[in-house]
């Protein structure tokens, strides 16, 4: 079975008498380590099945499968352990504590995890250096720009090492460059640590930095396709070598002087 293995997922709401089909019939399956991007336009029902993959609702119908177990079926407990122990979400607001700092904020799933203050606030500072905010530690959500906070909440979804990231519009409220940034940052970590990257776009540009795109229309999987990640493995070991023979380089002509 793959990693993530949905079967016949279908969420209905119900407003008054009205009722909402936001999710008609999926059935999809996620590689661990894939980076996979849900397609869609806005109210095709994106975010209904983002949420129902993170155990944050229940479907109406139907079963999702992480890792062999099925989250559908699990109590309220028990699920709530379960994203606590696999899984990482990355808001398109953010969702920063405002009162907390930069290391606090990070800290938070480890504090869930009840890791103790200075393992886990050393943990989170190795995170934001990672995220190139190793200068704003303790800055609080609002003395940092959009392109910082996000930085900081993509931090806090990779700092436990989930099996599994979601996220949700990551880059919804940036600038093209930060998008940017953001994006490669959130390829590399997952390439590094084998992680699963869900995400949810309605902008095909941001689709192109993962290995698989499900385009969603109207509540159901109208097609999917492979795609060459921009920053796939390979196009990173080539960066990488590139940057070795530019120092070997450097290095000659420092010895030659
Ligand atoms: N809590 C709710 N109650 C009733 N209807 C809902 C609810 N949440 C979503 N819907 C409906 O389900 C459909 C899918 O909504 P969803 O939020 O998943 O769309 P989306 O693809 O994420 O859109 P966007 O790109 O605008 O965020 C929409 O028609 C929406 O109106
Ligand atoms: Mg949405």
């Amino acid at each position: 079975m793959a990693f993530i293995n949905v079967k016949n997922l279908r969420k209905v709401y119900r407003i008054g008498n009205e009722k909402v089909y936001a999710l008609r019939k999926i059935d999809l399956d996620i590689e661990q380590g894939e980076i996979c991007c849900i397609l869609g336009t806005s109210g095709s029902g994106k975010s209904t099945l983002l949420n129902m993959l993170a155990g944050l609702e229940k479907p109406t119908r139907g079963d999702i499968f992480i890792n062999g177990v099925n989250i559908a079926k699990l109590s309220e407990r028990k699920l709530a352990k379960f994203r606590q122990e696999n899984t990482g979400f990355i808001f398109q607001s953010y969702n920063l504590i405002s009162q907390f700092n930069a290391i606090e904020n990070v800290g938070m799933p480890l504090m869930f995890k009840g890791m103790p203050r200075s393992k886990r606030d050393k943990l989170s500072a190795k995170m934001l250096k990672l995220v190139g905010l190793g200068e704003r530690l303790k800055h609080r959500p609002n003395q940092m720009s959009g392109g910082q906070q996000q930085r900081v909440g993509i931090a806090r979804a990779f700092v436990a090492k989930p099996k599994v990231v979601f996220a949700d519009e990551p880059t919804g409220n940036l600038d093209t460059k930060t998008t940017d940034d953001v994006m490669r940052l959130m390829v590399r970590m997952c390439r590094k640590y084998n992680i699963t990257l869900v995400l949810v776009t309605h902008d095909l540009e941001i689709a192109e930095y993962a290995d698989r795109i499900v385009h969603i229309i109207d509540g159901e999987i109208t097609s999917i396709e492979n795609n060459v990640s921009i920053y796939s493995p390979d196009a990173e070991e080539k960066e990488q070598q590139q940057s070795q023979n530019n120092n070997i380089q450097e290095n000659r002509e420092d010895s030659e002087q």
